[in-house]
């Protein structure tokens, strides 16, 4: 390992119309280590990283390329510098192919005719995707991708660039254990090649297993850089969130009532046969690998696809689904996994994504009401203790985490009698999972029924009353809070292998 890093920050600031998120902070890389970037949800580290691969500009501060100091413009700029970004919001273009998604601006030609040697870009695409043991066709549209397969792309694209410093924000928040499992082999690999690795997680667990060093930031502060290998998982909270926090999963005081919502032989062709039920207040945890069908089953409940057959009862009644309208006038609240697809309206600001599904909470006789509407989007603000500068900033400049508890939050201003949450904590900071997880414990003391599908099984053991673990389309198994253990959630979700 040579001495001198790869890439110093040096009192780095940086402020957005005079609110400053990083104040003189310092982060380095060096060749072949896995450097874990900390903070919680809006502690500047997307912006942090943003300002080395030239998407911002600083206010102040050095940045230096193996000694070199460096002003990007852009992140072509890095690009040409040996530094590659798999960004927290995924970078994919819909309507493009996989193929195209990981060529984009430098096709490979044939010699100097200037044509586009689409085979060998197929090729090329499909060995790296290869490399991280997925099977995703490189001519399929990027839409049609779940999330997870995305950010697979991404992650693939990084790869393809040769980098000598990767940056990945929240690589992992989309993918499930298997996927995981593979990114950390590649990771190992490009570690033991010498790539400096810059790794953005809120998931602990993770830290400990692949990273050497660790720096926090906290309200765009530099606290302090720490050897894995010589510190505690207490000190490093305390270095994030600057107190004690205590359990993550509050106590559950489950009271359950009635059946509220009844399906039966839901099938369509993501699923088949699916019977269940929730009752008045309780959390029903849903589990199982990616692609599984979990997302599919809850977005045909909601009315966001066609089911083929299958009857839904709510209290007891029959209830016709045919789109999300119907369902959100049945009572059921929707948190989707992809927030930047279906949850936020991100040109919009925070008080318009907070008031857009409770537009009758704010209205006197359907015309708004300025006061009713900023009491309603203060209160949420501070319910979820959403970090923004004001109920004007728009939802795209908020960080990751911020936007989650946004989405999060505008469904339960209709007061849902069922709420659907799809992955409600990906990308959130462990102090706000813990916000969450309050959260959804008061709303099932009040009544409300949760449907929680996760991909953390600490989550689903942690916070379900009942388990539901779908596998290919069915269910695999179901299982009670006491019996249930990651053991046989996993043999279940792969099919009992
Ligand atoms: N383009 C922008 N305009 C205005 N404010 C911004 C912009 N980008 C980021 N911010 C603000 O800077 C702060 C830091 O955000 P950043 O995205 O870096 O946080 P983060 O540490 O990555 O958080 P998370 O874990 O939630 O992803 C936040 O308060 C955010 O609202
Ligand atoms: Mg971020």
């Amino acid at each position: 390992m040579s001495q001198q890093p790869l890439i110093e920050m040096k009192g780095i600031s940086k402020s957005f119309v005079g609110n400053k998120v990083l104040d003189n902070v310092n982060f380095e890389v060096r060749a072949g280590e896995v450097h874990a970037l900390l903070g919680e949800n809006g502690a500047g580290k997307s912006t942090l990283m943003k300002i080395l691969t030239g998407i911002y500009q600083r206010d102040e501060g050095e940045v230096l390329v193996k000694g070199e100091p460096v002003h990007f413009q852009s992140a072509n700029d890095s690009e040409k510098k040996g530094i590659a970004v798999i960004h927290q919001e995924l970078n994919i273009i819909p309507y493009l192919t996989v193929m195209e998604n990981m060529f984009l601006g430098r096709e490979i030609k044939y010699g100097k005719t200037g044509f586009i040697n689409k085979k060998r870009m197929v090729q090329k695409t499909k060995e790296y995707l290869d490399q991280l043991g997925v099977e995703i066709n490189p001519l399929a549209k990027a839409k049609e991708l779940s999330v997870g397969q995305q950010q697979m792309v991404e992650i693939a694209k990084a790869l393809s660039l040769n980098a000598e410093v990767i940056v990945m924000d929240e690589p992992t928040a989309a993918l499930t254990d298997r996927e995981i499992e593979r990114l950390f082999n590649v990771v190992e690999k490009l570690r033991e090649q010498g790539v400096g690795i810059v790794y953005i997680s809120h998931r602990m667990e993770e830290i400990f297993k692949i990273c050497d060093r660790i720096s926090v930031l906290r309200d765009g502060e530099y606290i302090g850089t720490r050897e894995v290998e010589n510190v505690e998982y207490d000190e490093i909270i305390s270095m994030l969130v600057g107190r004690e926090l205590g359990t993550l999963f509050p106590e559950r005081d489950t009271k359950v009532g009635q059946v509220r919502l009844k399906v039966e032989n839901l099938s369509s062709d993501m699923f088949n046969d699916i019977s269940f039920e929730v009752k008045e207040g309780e959390i029903l945890g849903v589990a199982g690998l990616m692609g599984a069908g979990r997302s599919e089953i809850m977005q045909a409940l909601f009315g966001y696809r066609d089911l083929e057959n299958g009857k839904i009862y709510i209290d007891g009644q029959e209830t016709k689904i045919k789109k999300p309208l119907d369902a959100i006038k049945a009572g059921i609240g929707f948190v989707t996994e992809d927030r930047k697809e279906e949850g936020l309206v991100l040109t919009m600001s925070v008080r318009e994504n907070f008031t857009l599904t409770n537009l009758k909470d704010v209205s006197n006789q359907s015309i708004i009401s300025g006061q009713k509407e900023s009491q309603f989007v203060n209160s949420m603000i501070s319910r979820f203790n959403v970090k923004t500068s004001g109920m004007e900033q728009e939802v795209k400049s908020l960080s990751g985490g911020n936007q989650q508890k946004i989405v999060i939050g505008k469904w339960l201003g209709i007061n849902p009698k069922i709420l659907i949450l799809d992955e409600p904590t990906r990308g959130v900071d462990v102090g706000a999972k813990k916000e969450i997880y309050q959260i959804m414990n008061e709303l099932t003391e009040q009544g409300v029924s949760i449907i929680m599908i996760s991909s953390e099984l600490p989550e689903v053991l942690g916070m379900s009353d009942r388990i539901m673990v779908i596998h290919e389309g069915q269910i695999g198994a179901e299982l009670n809070r006491d019996e249930a253990d990651q053991e046989k959630i996993m043999f279940a979700a792969t099919g009992g292998e």
